[in-house]
């Protein structure tokens, strides 16, 4: 049976093959967000898959529609979509954050390909220095701290990882 590890809860468990990375979740005991009941047209249950990609179905055209919408790339799967057909691990994004509306301008400039994970690491340095539920236009300098950071990287996928690996305290 496939293994699937869920970060940053570090739960694991031996899933039968063909399930769903949500119902996969719940098996566990996880609460994951769902909020359209898992059929591909919220994002809300998205995942980051940190490995085990290619041991995932493939994306359909339901699920591939709703990324896009969400302007999510890899490795980000709808988890209530993506089904396993072997060992995986993933990272569950934390809450949302509320971004004022300077803030959101900066991060909705990015290219899709790195907004979803400069978003996390904006909020998982926001909430370091105190702030919790909002984003406010005194941080635009964080996202361009964090946008440069990540940008310098793109060009090489393996250090990019291990910083983000670091970052968010993930198997190396
Ligand atoms: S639960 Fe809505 S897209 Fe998966």
């Amino acid at each position: 049976m496939p293994k699937i590890t869920f970060y940053p809860y570090r739960k694991s468990g031996d899933i039968p093959d063909g399930t769903s990375i949500l119902d996969a979740a719940e098996k566990l005991g996880l609460q994951m967000r769902h909020d359209c009941g898992g059929f591909a047209t919220c994002s809300t249950c998205r995942v980051w898959v940190i490995e085990g990609m290619p041991n995932l179905t493939e994306i359909d055209l339901d699920e591939e529609n709703m990324l896009e919408e969400a302007q999510l790339t890899a490795p980000f799967r709808l988890s209530c979509q993506a089904k396993m057909k072997g060992d995986v691990i993933v990272r569950v994004p934390d809450e949302e954050m509320e971004w004022s509306r300077g803030a959101l301008r900066e991060l909705d400039a990015l290219a899709p390909s790195i907004r979803e994970i400069v978003r996390m690491m904006v909020e998982k340095r926001a909430r370091a220095k105190g702030l919790s539920a909002i984003l406010p236009d005194t941080a635009i300098p964080l996202v361009a701290e964090v946008k440069k950071e990540v940008e310098a990287l793109a060009g090489d996928p393996d250090q990019l990882a291990a910083l983000i690996k670091r970052i968010f305290d993930l198997p190396e």
